[in-house]
């Protein structure tokens, strides 16, 4: 058994682990990093990719590793289509903010990078099994090594950034599980071999359900459309997913090309019962899912680092404990703020199939109140554009 000692133990190698061990290393405060997963699964995993300005500031502190502002792509608006019309949110005239695309699997590209180069322990493959002496300030994470030999780290802060499957979050919130919503319908995503066909994502709600247009380059592009969360995305051929692409974004035609890259995303909002519980503390994924719709899931885990790293530097460098205190009461504020965002443009955009023509109107008339409205557009704006960090 080999025994690491360290001051922050952090599990999980995504935006919200990576980001803290940087913000961390650059208070001075050593941390390591454990994944189950390799670094060529973490880095090619096909995820989200819209970066609120403020993710992109924090990303900014990476120096020359962030490639979010040169390989990104800056969008000041995005567009809501239904009832066969296209309505811009302009984001620079309503709020004076702007978001990026820039696929999450580049960013971890940028912060694998970073952190190698810093001389971060940073570990693929080390799998953790549990976390032990819980309640105690000095806890420990058992661990699988990446030669299958058991590892422990004993640490002063153990940190649960290892996604919607999280094993810290056991230690944390036990059996009480949390807050839960499912929805009746998944999203099919697609990679695509095609030149754009909107320079804005698109957002559009239409009688045959929601779609998605989205891009990733000059000549590949992302696209999603709603479905059933049981299909299989083997059973559709080309020419019905573009049949299904089509018919979503009536009053725009897409432009076409080979698709690559098929999978279904399933819809589902969640907050943990509790976010820290002594010395371990959960952030990200771990800590909270939202739908896709709102583009909140990477931003999330990002504010979560924000107030978690604060809390760790008052406790680690100055003995203070307050902050982790309150990190929970803090952290969730934004939170519930993100899963009401991601629940609204969810159910404002997606046909469900016991849909009344009632709720169909009804639909049609909360769209209208956002585009017609300043007051509307611009909470949508601010929201979508992300509200200040702490
Ligand atoms: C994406 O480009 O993958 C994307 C963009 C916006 C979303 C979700 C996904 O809300």
């Amino acid at each position: 058994m080999t025994t690491i000692r360290t001051r922050v133990a952090i599990v999980g190698a995504g935006p919200a682990g990576l980001l803290l061990s940087h913000q961390l290393a650059e208070a001075g405060i050593e941390s390591i990093v454990i994944d189950r997963r390799s670094r060529a699964e973490i880095e090619s995993t096909i995820r989200a990719g819209i970066l609120e300005q403020g993710t992109v500031e924090l990303l900014d502190t990476l120096g020359g590793f962030s490639r979010a502002r040169t390989t990104g792509a800056r969008h000041d608006g995005i567009e809501l289509r239904f009832a066969g019309e296209g309505h811009r949110i302009d984001f620079a005239q309503l709020v004076g903010r702007a978001v990026w695309l820039y696929p999450q699997h580049e960013v971890l590209k940028d912060l694998v990078a970073a952190r190698l180069a810093g001389g971060q322990d940073l570990r693929f493959g080390v799998t953790a099994v549990r976390v032990d002496d819980a309640a105690s300030d000095r806890p420990r994470v058992i661990a699988t090594g990446a030669d299958g030999a058991p590892l422990e780290i004993e640490a002063e802060v153990v940190v649960g950034a290892d996604g919607s499957r999280s094993v810290v979050r056991e230690a944390v919130s036990g059996h009480r599980t949390g807050y839960f919503r499912e929805y009746p319908f998944a999203w099919f995503g697609i990679l695509c071999e095609a030149p754009p066909s909107a320079e804005e994502l698109i957002y559009s709600n239409s009688p045959d359900g929601f779609a998605l247009i989205s891009q990733r380059s000059a000549t590949v592009q992302r696209m999603y459309f709603q479905c059933d969360p049981d299909v299989d995305p083997d059973a559709f051929s080309e020419a019905q997913m573009w049949d299904a692409l089509q018919a979503r974004v009536p009053g725009t035609t897409l432009q076409e090309g080979p698709i690559f890259q098929r999978d279904v995303l399933r819809f589902r909002s969640f907050v943990a019962q509790d976010l820290r519980k002594g010395r371990i503390a959960l952030i990200g994924d771990a800590a909270h899912t939202v739908p896709p719709t709102g583009a909140k899931g990477m931003n999330l885990a990002a504010a979560d680092v924000v107030v978690l790293s604060r809390a760790l530097r008052a406790l680690l460098l100055e003995g203070d404990e307050r902050l982790l205190d309150t990190f929970a009461e803090t952290a969730l504020g934004r939170i519930w703020k993100a899963q009401h965002f991601s629940w609204w443009m969810t159910s404002m955009l997606h046909v469900t199939a016991d849909a009344s023509e009632f709720d169909r109107r009804r639909q049609l008339g909360e769209l209208r109140s956002v585009v017609e409205s300043e007051a509307g557009s611009r909470y949508l704006a601010e929201a979508y554009t992300g509200w200040p960090l702490e």
